[in-house]
């Protein structure tokens, strides 16, 4: 019998899809934020009903029995839904709810953080339990045997990270470490991989959570952490200092032992006092830098702690990490320097959306157990594709002021505008699948000007200063402009510019000399290996600034339209979408 696979993220943030085929490719996977042009998408189905039926008539055999496989287990249903009644209705709740008080919220991040805890309880009991719904729906509209054809199959979450995680990875063999905000079990899992199998760890579970600490930070810096804006406190933190008062008692809010994070028994009180000097929303956010960077210096000391003591049971020296944590992508360019670990792979979307890879990876493997899966780089281009009738329409009856015939290749000519300075909407072949965006749904620019980052922030993308942009470098220069260079497929690392360059590519190097760098290779993504080499035959720079193809606080772009807007609506001057080109 055919099986084809359909992972649902089924978490009430992030929801995602993803299709696994028989043979274990995974050929679609994208976030619902994305056709919804919703960030994070909270609360929106992983299965959307307006286009779930086009999704399994494109990507599944028409033969094939569907097996629907979630990212959280049965058991976890009744857990939330005792949370969900705890936080709603109980007579005498608990007095505290995740380390923040049930009554009496003294400060206005209390009463923020508690309203959305409770959000939480009953938005992903809603979740884990409708997920799938549309599916099914539109299976029985299809008629024929297609609605007696799914098999429900539900997977432990921290497992799903995992498998995301250690399935596509490039290794044989490795040590997985999933540090999450929050899962089944606590906040943290470790696996062994072996011979294509995940075996979990025997480890204590506390009640501490990384996660939650920089989720926590992230709301004492002034940011929200339900919009994902983690992100600004790692910008930010290059920015601050590292203030040691305040890292004593940062430190002290998280405990850790072999293994397992906990809390103090004073945590309560000691987050009260966190949102007590936290910024406030009329203050510049370079008021909260000092306490982002040493909020990422806890962080990095904690997980170090973690990582070491993981190595030390001499299971692999190569380090899978998953969960939200491992989006830290500051630390996941130091970790390396520790000595524990010699090899780390990142899947592009450790946080929860990847899970839905995960879940039908592990439906897949639960059917083919001796499957052996190609060792190589998963491909991060899983999302939709470029819609060629819109493209034609937007032809026909956009009213571009000017549109290029195109005489050489489209790199080419490119290429020559980024050497003048112009900014460039990117968007080419299959959607990045997670966070970011790697040259196939990209804003593009020179990376010499030392103007640029700003020009970018002010009249495109509209957001904070300080926020860094992302370098693209061709591979074969990365050992020229970084120091211990790695490869970093997905951005999913941190690395320092080696300082003899830095002052060539302004618009690309942090405050602190570093840049969450993209490499690129041409058997990855050939047209956008194309276009930095143009441009570095123009320049003598095997460099682009890279930048996800939205505005501030939209997800990227998702279809041809939504890169017309964008392009009419901000600074961009020139749009190049498949093997068209206009400029403004
Ligand atoms: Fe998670």
């Amino acid at each position: 019998m055919i099986r084809n696979y359909v992972g649902l993220a089924c978490s009430f943030h992030d929801p995602a899809l993803a299709i696994v085929d028989q043979s274990g490719e995974v050929v679609f996977a994208e976030g619902a934020e994305r056709a919804l042009q919703d960030k994070r998408a909270m609360n929106a189905p992983p299965d959307p009903i307006h286009r779930i039926r086009e999704l399994i008539e494109e990507y599944c055999d028409p033969r094939a029995e569907l097996v629907v496989a979630k990212s959280w287990s049965g058991r976890s249903l009744p857990q939330r839904q005792a949370a969900y009644h705890l936080v709603r209705f109980a007579e005498s709740p608990p007095e505290l709810y995740f380390g923040v008080p049930m009554r009496g919220a003294k400060t206005s991040t209390e009463r923020f953080l508690l309203g959305s805890l409770a959000m939480y309880a009953d938005a992903n009991f809603n979740a884990m339990e409708q997920a799938g719904v549309n599916l099914e729906y539109r299976m029985r509209e299809l008629g024929g045997d297609w609605a007696t054809r799914l098999v429900h199959r539900n997977f432990d979450h921290h497992l799903t990270h995992a498998a995301a995680a250690c399935f596509s990875s490039p290794f044989t063999e490795a040590v997985c470490a999933v540090l999450d905000g929050w899962g089944e079990h606590g906040s943290v899992a470790y696996y062994t991989y072996r011979e294509g199998r995940l075996i979990p760890l025997d480890a204590p579970i506390g009640d501490g959570s990384l996660g939650l600490f920089y989720a926590y930070l992230c709301q004492a810096c002034g940011f929200d952490y339900l919009k994902g804006e983690e992100w600004k406190v790692m910008g930010l933190a290059s920015y601050g200092k590292r203030d040691e008062k305040l890292h004593s008692f940062l430190r002290s809010l998280i405990e850790y032992d072999e293994l397992a994070l906990s809390v103090p028994t004073d945590y309560s009180e000691k987050l009260h006092q966190l949102f007590e000097i936290a910024r406030e929303p009329d203050e510049p956010a370079l008021a909260a830098a000092d306490l982002a960077r040493t909020g990422q210096e806890v962080f990095e000391e904690v997980s170090a702690l973690l990582l070491h003591d993981l190595a030390s049971m001499g299971i692999s020296k190569n380090l899978v990490l998953s969960g939200g944590c491992a989006l830290n992508s500051s630390w996941n360019g130091k970790l390396l320097e520790q000595g524990d670990f010699d090899q780390l792979y990142v899947f592009p979307a450790p946080a929860d959306d990847g899970n839905c890879v995960g879940a039908a990876l592990l439906a897949h493997r639960a059917d083919h157990p001796f499957h052996k899966a190609p060792v190589r780089v998963q491909s991060p281009y899983l999302g939709t594709p470029i819609d060629k009738k819109s493209l034609d329409l937007i032809e026909k009856y956009g009213r571009f002021q000017n549109v290029l015939p195109v005489e050489r290749e489209i790199h080419e000519q490119t290429a020559e505008l980024l050497a003048e300075g112009k900014i460039v909407g990117w968007m080419q072949g299959r959607a990045e699948f997670g966070p970011r965006a790697l040259g196939n749904r990209s804003i593009l620019a020179d990376p010499r000007p030392a103007d640029m980052k700003d020009r970018i922030n002010a009249t495109v993308k509209f957001r904070e200063e300080f926020r860094p942009f992302a370098p693209s470098i061709l591979h074969e220069h990365g050992a020229e402009w970084f120091e211990d260079y790695r490869e970093s497929p997905y951005m999913e690392r941190t690395l320092v510019f080696r300082p003899e360059v830095r002052a060539r590519v302004p618009a690309v190097v942090h405050r602190d000399g570093t840049g969450r760098l993209q490499t690129v290779k041409r058997e990855w993504n050939p047209r956008f290996h194309d276009l930095i080499r143009a441009f570095y035959e123009l320049t003598g720079i095997p460099i682009l600034l890279n930048t996800s193809f939205n505005v501030m606080g939209k997800p990227i772009i998702h279809s041809v339209e939504d890169a017309v807007v964008v392009f009419l609506t901000s600074g961009l001057d020139a749009l190049v979408i498949d093997d068209r080109l206009y400029l403004k």
